[in-house]
């Protein structure tokens, strides 16, 4: 019985593989862009062949290992690369998904389909709100999710999504604000803070959405939609004054112009699931300490603009 993970090399897919592999066989189907890495997925038990999710090569995969199960996370997943350069977002994300699901069509397997609070918009939302994408990003997202329900409806396909809400914790590519603020620190660097700093998001530790997901892949349900908070609501000002007291030292903030259709907040309600979420600090006690001991994992990394730049998404700087 295999499950086929697409983007499981990536930070939340390898969290996932790890969580699966106790108990399945597990293929991982991803392209290792810039932010898909081999090295995520050592000690794991997997088979990985590399290929793009909008690719043909994908059914072919599928005919070879017959999964009962698909989960896609394969995204483009950055906000400010999206406004910096949103084609590929599209093409990966949206045409990715339609794939995926004209798959699922002729093989007949079950699709996890791994959506985000931020199709939602600004707006506290349960399962049935409306969507309400501000950036690129969030655009594509909420297009591949519409492509599901229609799948669902039109051809009775076994699908449903999951939209997880901010995730962080080990191995996340350091463009992103929480790994980036650890780095920064640990290098003596500023952080930059886009705009007053006020804008609120909810944390979710990354090994409590790989447990969801994984139990969803066997219990969710035809045409569902699920919601997947964290339930630790802070904005990022806070945020960055509670990650300096786990680091024990004072994070040095760099306050810089507020990127393009930044969402205020995000603000998602969950009426179907039971689950266990880390609290904040402890998460973040984890993920520093990681980030701590595992210097070459991101030292490599350092060098890409949308960890050095303060304001990344501007063209031509
Ligand atoms: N990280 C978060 O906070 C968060 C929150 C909610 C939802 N999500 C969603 O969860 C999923 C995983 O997010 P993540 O943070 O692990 O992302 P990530 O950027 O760390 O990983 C993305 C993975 O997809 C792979 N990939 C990219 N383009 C591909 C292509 N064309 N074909 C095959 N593989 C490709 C990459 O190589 C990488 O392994 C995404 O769908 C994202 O939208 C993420």
């Amino acid at each position: 019985m295999v499950v086929l993970v697409i983007g499981g090399a990536g930070f939340i897919g390898s969290s996932l593989v790890r969580e699966l592999s106790k108990e399945e066989e597990v293929v991982v189907y991803d392209l290792l862009t810039y932010a898909g890495r081999t090295e995520n997925l050592q000690g794991v038990k997997h088979v990985l062949v590399k290929g793009d999710v909008a690719s043909r090569e994908l059914h072919d995969v599928v005919e070879k290992y017959s999964p009962h199960t698909v989960i896609n996370l394969a995204a483009e997943t950055h906000v400010d690369r999206s406004i910096y350069s949103p084609e590929n977002f599209v093409r990966t994300n949206v045409l990715g998904a339609l794939n995926v699901l004209e798959a699922s069509r002729r093989f007949g397997f079950r699709y996890v389909h791994v959506s985000t609070d931020e199709v939602y918009g600004e707006e506290c939302a349960d399962e049935q709100a409306p969507l309400n994408p501000s950036s690129p990003y969030s655009a594509s997202k909420a297009s591949a999710d519409l492509l599901v329900k229609a799948y669902v409806r039109t051809y009775s396909l076994d699908a449903f999504i999951v939209r997880p809400s901010n995730n962080y914790g080990p191995r996340q590519y350091p463009e992103k604000m929480i790994p980036k603020a650890v780095i920064r620190t640990l290098l003596g660097m500023s952080v930059p803070v886009y705009g007053d700093g006020k804008q609120e998001r909810d944390w979710i530790y990354v090994e409590d959405t790989a447990k969801v997901i994984s139990t969803l892949a066997r219990e969710g349900r035809k045409g569902e939609v699920y919601n997947l908070p964290g339930n630790n609501v802070v904005n990022n000002l806070e945020l960055l004054r509670t990650l300096g007291e786990v680091m024990g030292v004072e994070i040095r903030l760099k306050f810089v112009n507020d990127r393009p259709g930044h969402d205020r907040r995000y603000c998602m309600r969950n009426t179907k699931l039971n689950y266990h979420v880390t609290p904040l600090r402890e998460g973040l006690e984890r993920t520093v300490r990681w980030y701590r001991e595992n210097r070459w994992w991101w030292e490599p990394l350092i060098k890409d603009r949308f960890f050095l730049e303060d304001e990344p998404w501007r063209e031509g700087r």
